[in-house]
């Protein structure tokens, strides 16, 4: 299937150079070509209305995704576990994220409670358009 994203276009590219060149040189200078990426730059997660009813969990990017309201800000985590990349679950009973490989615990803000992660789990940048939430691809700072 032929691509229309430029970055797919160098992939092909440099596929064919490594099979013509080979060898170490034809590595060093595909590795200066950059990488192949068919990620979302965004995605609409839902209505604004829909996220009163509870959170939404789309997937983006091939990343599931918790959007909801948290004492009147929007937030959007990726719901990769920061310790060894397994899906959290929200628990809302217990206002925090679980996660089912090692015991991993998250608050309700993303930071960890107990278990393995080394860090928090990561929030996603989104914009608001008219009544839509948005989400982008790029994590939050900090
Ligand atoms: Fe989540 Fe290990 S993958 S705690």
């Amino acid at each position: 299937m032929k691509s229309d994203c430029p970055e797919c276009q160098d992939a092909s590219r440099r596929a064919f150079l490594k099979k013509v060149a080979g060898g170490a040189a034809a590595f060093t200078l595909l590795g200066a070509i950059g990488s192949c990426s068919d990620d979302l730059p965004e995605m609409k997660v839902g209505d604004l209305s829909e996220m009163e009813k509870g959170p939404l969990t789309p997937k983006f990017n091939g990343t599931r995704i918790l959007a909801r309201r948290l004492d009147g800000e929007i937030v959007v985590f990726s719901l990769t576990c920061r310790h060894k990349a397994c899906t959290v679950k929200w628990k809302a009973e217990r206002t925090r994220f679980e996660c089912p490989c090692h015991e991993g615990v998250y608050d309700e803000r993303g930071k960890v409670i107990s278990g393995p992660p080394p860090g928090p789990l990561r929030r996603y940048t989104y914009e608001v358009r008219g009544e839509e939430l948005w989400v982008l691809n790029e994590f939050e700072k900090g």
